[in-house]
């Protein structure tokens, strides 16, 4: 379990070093710049970010959409996390040729694998056009914004993509007070190159998770592949390596405390500007939902999981996914507590309301309407919630309500052809859908999850299939027997789980037997609900949070005057920097910036399914087997260490660099005592987790026996 180490040598001075705050943008680094080189950059500006020369940004791509990825060598080779690389690994593994369990190393470039689905975007350029967009959307409000927005969002797009070459995207940046242009090149051929066993990409499990101190070798790698003009291709033999504008140098010189850090890529979503509304909604009800329900959804996901290694492999990945999420909600609820969020944003609005008063601003009276529309919406953000993470939850459920749209068709007396061309649209979301289940599994959550929603949800919210369908057939007597009886009879009747039969019906002719399938009626009944009732009322929250969140978020702008004020994470590429730097999460407490492979050892444990290591693994660390990788002034391998640079999810996988643009290490997770830091940043307390790029290579050099990627890399010692 977490180990505490205490350094009583430390002394407190040596934690004076304050995280820094900010995911910037990188069109505009020259505004941090003075501050960014007092720290010790030696970069120029124009070598972050450049549209004419190759630059740092050249280097970093958008990974799987979800992640972040940057190229170490002219040939197009991607480093990235394990867990980011996680699914496509556990997809090209099978029982007998398990990558994830064993790792993987291809030993040449025709034995890299190619991984179906998964693409990349390098970022070309970046242009302000808020003043389009703004002029566009005039003074709209609530839908009419959002309409407006994509409308105008089509027009820039159009231009920009030139005709295919690109894709693009406007983004609205501080709730729509700015807009900014982002163009991209999507490469689709990619392909694994190599990864750890998961015992080293995934070491210390979900135990460890979002903790420090830490010794998980989080990466893997890929390779992004071009047609005979560097050009973005689909899947070809005859495609080659992609010839970027720039790579990452890597460096074996390790790193000291108060060294500079940086970090660029693509963080996904913060809400730094949520009121104390918000947080006490998160608090007292959407966490503890997600918590509660994915707790009880993966404890039937292990319990299958164990019995059957092929289920193991089939529902690896999305275990993995909604445990990862499952104990960052816990930690987030447990640090806006600890740390006072909700105390803090008051105080926050309080001198905002003053500051608004003072300067007889329009949004004096926002407050209000902002206690306001939570509290209207309060009373369905759980049904919320539920709809999303339980009701959901089975694949037998989803793949029933992908019939909404042919159930309408159908009750609206639509021409056969409109009816079989829906029904083509199943028929392909449905191999999707059902690619990974497994039935005793899915009927399981189908089960737990209806019984909870069930419970859980007011009884004047529920569809009507729980009182026509589930009490009159199955009795109230005991629920949970009720709930598994209901759900016998769904799985034995269905025709939705049996391919042969699905063919057969899934064509105009038939469609009115499918739509009375126990599992169609099932989801559409919740789905009718749902849309009917409670998604207009969650829609009319969403919009009234758009409206306040512009006019709260444009008068903080303005408040802030000439201090900069970073935007929110939204998918797009930023820049954070800070210092390496060691933390006292409580009294008494200290905490090292860096851990090394005696910890690796320490937590070994022989068979454990989240802190074994393979033999030769052991074999390597015993034997002190570091080679060139070993830090020469401790005489040891350094696994990760901790940076005070601003992060989230979607930046994992994420270049750490250093103040010459080399790279030092991956950032792959935040630390459990700054948990709340998507929305509200502590700067005592919040660390980037990053693995040392020396212990990547020592398991790429030793472990996989990889040389061949080292001598493609720039090493410098
Ligand atoms: N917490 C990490 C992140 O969100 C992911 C770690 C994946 N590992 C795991 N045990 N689920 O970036």
């Amino acid at each position: 379990m977490k180990k505490i180490i205490l350094f009583f040598l430390f002394i407190s001075s040596q934690f004076i070093v304050r995280a820094d705050e900010g995911m910037w943008l990188p069109l505009l680094i020259s505004q941090n710049y003075d501050a960014m080189q007092k720290m010790g950059l030696k970069l120029t500006a124009e070598q972050i970010y450049s549209i004419n020369n190759g630059s740092l940004k050249d280097a970093i791509v958008h990974f799987g959409g979800g992640c972040t990825a940057e190229v170490i060598s002219d040939k197009g080779l991607l480093l990235t996390n394990h867990h980011c690389g996680y699914d496509a690994i556990a997809t090209l593994s099978s029982v007998s040729n398990n990558y994830l369990m064993n790792g993987f190393m291809a030993n040449s470039m025709d034995q890299e694998l190619p991984a179906p689905g998964l693409s990349v975007r390098f970022l070309v350029r970046i242009e302000d056009v808020t003043d389009k967009v703004s002029a566009f959307i005039g003074d709209a409000y609530g839908a009419d914004v959002e309409k407006k927005f994509d409308e105008i969002s089509k027009k820039i797009t159009k231009v920009s993509n030139e005709d295919g070459a690109y894709e693009s995207d406007v983004k609205s940046f501080y709730a729509g007070n700015k807009y900014y242009l982002f163009v991209y090149q999507r490469f689709t051929d990619v392909r694994l190159v190599s990864a750890p066993p998961e015992s080293l990409g995934k070491f210390g499990g979900d135990t460890d998770n979002w903790m420090w101190p830490r010794h998980t070798c989080d990466f893997s790698m890929f390779r992004v592949y071009s047609n005979n003009d560097n050009k973005p291709a689909p899947y070809s033999i005859n495609n080659r390596p992609y010839i970027p504008k720039h790579h990452l140098p890597v460096s074996l010189k390790g790193v000291q405390e108060n060294d500079y850090a940086m970090v660029m890529g693509y963080p996904g979503r913060t809400t730094r500007y949520l009121t104390s509304y918000g947080v006490d909604l998160a608090i007292n009800v959407s966490n503890p939902s997600v918590v509660k329900i994915r707790d009880k959804r993966l404890s039937i996901m292990r319990e299958e999981m164990e019995k059957d290694p092929a289920v193991d492999l089939q529902y690896a990945s999305s275990y993995a996914q909604l445990a990862n999420y499952w104990k960052y909600f816990i930690g987030q609820t447990e640090q806006l507590k600890n740390l006072h969020i909700e105390e803090l944003k008051q105080d926050e609005e309080d001198e905002f309301v003053k500051w608004a008063k003072e300067n007889d601003s329009d949004v004096k009276k926002i407050m209000p309407d902002f206690k306001k529309a939570y509290a209207n919406y309060r009373p369905y953000a759980k049904h919320a919630t539920y709809y999303r993470e339980a009701f959901m939850a089975s694949a037998l459920t989803k793949l029933g309500a992908s019939f909404e749209q042919v159930g309408k068709a159908v009750e609206a007396n639509e021409s056969a052809d409109s009816i079989e061309n829906l029904c083509k649209k199943i028929v392909a979301s449905r191999k999707s859908i059902l690619k990974n289940i497994n039935v005793e599994l899915d009927k399981k959550v189908f089960a737990a999850l209806n019984l909870m929603f069930y419970q859980d949800i007011p009884k004047g919210q529920h569809p009507d299939i729980f009182t026509s369908e589930v009490f009159e057939k199955y009795g109230s007597e005991n629920w949970k027997k009720t709930f598994d009886d209901y759900t016998d009879f769904v799985y034995q009747n269905t025709a939705l789980l049996d391919s042969a039969k699905f063919a057969t019906l899934c064509h105009a002719d038939f469609i009115r037997i499918l739509l009375l399938d126990p599992a169609v009626q099932h989801a559409l009944s919740e789905v009718k609900n749902y849309k009917e009732y409670y998604e207009p009322k969650i829609n009319d929250f969403t919009y009234e949070m758009f409206d306040l969140n512009r006019a709260y978020q444009g008068a903080l702008l303005e408040k802030a005057n000439n201090k900069l004020m970073y935007p929110d994470a939204n998918s797009t590429m930023r820049v954070t920097y800070g210092k390496v730097s060691a933390y006292a999460p409580k009294d008494a407490v200290s905490f090292n910036y860096y851990t090394t492979a005696n910890g690796l050892l320490d937590k070994y444990k022989a068979g454990d399914k989240e802190f074994d290591l393979q033999p030769k693994v052991v074999e390597l660390l015993k034997t002190r087997n570091y080679g060139p990788y070993q830090d020469k002034k401790l005489g040891e391998l350094v696994t990760c260490f901790i940076t005070t640079d601003d992060i989230t999810g979607g930046n994992s996988g994420s270049p750490v660099i250093n103040a010459d643009g080399e790279l030092i290490g991956t950032a792959f997770d935040g630390n459990w005592e700054a948990m709340s830091g998507d929305i509200a940043f502590d700067k005592r307390y919040k660390r980037t987790i990053c693995a040392d790029i020396r212990y990547v290579l020592w398991v790429v050099d030793k472990v996989l026996d990889g040389r061949r990627l080292l001598d493609e890399m720039t090493v410098r010692n």
